[in-house]
């Protein structure tokens, strides 16, 4: 088991680049599915991490072959395409969900395990299966797997989305773009990472795009060609730094960031009294004073995004007043607040909402991380906090970050990795 030993008290300055977006980097590389045979991808800009390392995999079993070099993916079709993958592969990490819709638009039949992934939520697949009912597919879930399988092609329909589902949306484009005729998705996730599929998608010669903010229209293709992109900058990732810049008192600048995807982010720094500047692709943070507290709300994008609530959560913990904080996407995203406690913090939870009232200083404890998010947020706490704080199960935080620590060590931090 993998444990973050950090010593509080060490302002973090100086400038880092943020590495791709683990959320576009898995659907794009899913898309590599959809190739015709002999057909290739290269992606750059992939981050190296864990949840990426799985993919690898499960696309290397699919029979694509994936070669890392760096951050750069190329992945070619060589014409065998098998649509089992095994569970141990597949409960890894929610992101294995994305492969349902090119392997069923592929091959006409996927059977694979139910989804894994953090323990955040019971994360159902439902809205991802309604799509593909919609389009011709027969669903059956026994013994904890899904099988979905159509005769003859996918048949183009309209989608309604009851929640704007990022995972939904992608598989459903997916499963159009070799379907035949025209599908509508409606109510669909508006965050960057579906873009950059579209983007990719359409690179390939697929005829998508957006009519207007949240509709979804493709037409689609007999097949796709090979084709380059760039993964976005992750936005979660810079603004886990950045947070970490202000929690330590700290000046930290982001660069190979998209301002405009951060937005939500930066207007509640901005709130809380942070002196925040940023450019065409950079954001600096600078602490000037103890942050004010704020009320925040998740929300799909462009609103706050959940994947930052838990680092915010520890940013509010030490602010000045009472913080209101709302997690409207996933039911169980509050495992931290146990663990923050511990460290001194003053939460109370009342259902889907938790309370802060902001102390003047943590103190370093033995924590234990729930998922990547959280994980991230006991560290940002130990860098803020008096004393020591080990975070363990610090494994989850590989999944989503690229050299977490050696990032933060190179920003001035005192923090370590320690193994078993
Ligand atoms: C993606 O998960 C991200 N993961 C998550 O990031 C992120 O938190 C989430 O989107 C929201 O932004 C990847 O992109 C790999 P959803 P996803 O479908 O697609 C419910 C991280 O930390 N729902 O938008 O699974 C679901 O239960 C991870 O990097 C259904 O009810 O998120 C949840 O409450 C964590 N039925 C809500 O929608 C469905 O069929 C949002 O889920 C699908 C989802």
């Amino acid at each position: 088991m993998s444990k973050i030993v950090v010593e509080g008290g060490w302002p973090l300055e100086g400038v880092l680049k943020v590495q791709g977006a683990k959320n576009a980097a898995l659907p794009l590389m899913a898309a590599s599915i959809l190739l015709g045979e002999g057909e290739s991808l290269c992606l750059e800009n992939i981050p190296y991490l864990k949840d990426v390392e799985t993919m690898v995999e499960i696309l290397s079993i699919i029979g694509l072959s994936v070669s890392l070099d760096g951050n750069k993916a190329l992945i070619s079709n060589s014409g065998v395409v098998n649509e089992e993958v095994p569970y141990e592969l597949m409960r890894r990490m929610r992101g294995s969900v994305l492969i349902l819709g090119p392997l069923l638009s592929k091959k006409g039949k996927v059977v694979l395990p139910m989804p894994g992934g953090c323990p955040i939520g019971s994360r159902p697949i439902d809205l991802h299966l309604k799509g593909f009912a919609l389009m011709g597919a027969e669903i059956s879930i026994s013994h904890g797997y899904v099988e979905a399988r159509t005769n003859g092609r996918l048949k183009g329909a309209k989608v309604y989305l009851d929640f704007p589902s990022v995972g939904a949306t992608e598989n459903i484009i997916m499963a159009a773009a070799l379907a035949k005729g025209t599908t509508v998705i409606e109510n669909a996730a508006r965050e960057p990472e579906v873009n950059n599929l579209i983007d990719l998608l359409s690179k390939m010669g697929l005829d998508i795009g957006r009519d207007g903010d949240s509709t979804i229209v493709i037409t689609g293709a007999d097949g796709l060609r090979g084709a380059s992109i760039p993964v976005i900058p992750d936005r979660i990732a810079a603004g886990t730094y950045l947070i970490a810049g202000v929690m330590s008192r700290g000046r930290v600048r982001v660069e190979k960031v998209n301002p405009s995807h951060m937005e939500a982010l930066l207007a509640k720094l901005v709130e809380s009294g942070v002196d925040t500047s940023y450019g065409e692709d950079w954001v600096e943070v600078c602490y000037s004073g103890r942050p004010k507290a704020v009320k925040l709300t998740t929300l799909p994008y462009p609103g706050f995004p959940t994947d930052l609530q838990a680092q915010m959560m520890a940013l509010l913990s030490i602010a000045e007043g009472t913080s209101v904080i709302n997690e409207t996407i996933f039911e169980n995203r509050f495992m931290h607040v146990s663990e923050l406690r511990r460290m001194g913090a003053m939460i109370e939870i009342e259902g889907g909402s938790a309370i802060i009232k902001g102390v003047s200083s943590l103190t370093g404890a033995q924590v234990v991380a729930t998922d990547l998010r959280a994980g991230a947020a006991l560290v940002l706490a130990g860098l803020s906090a008096a004393g020591i704080t080990v975070v363990s199960n610090a494994q989850h935080v590989d999944r989503g970050y690229e050299s977490f620590v050696e990032n933060l060590s190179a920003l001035g931090a005192r923090v370590r990795r320690e193994e078993g």
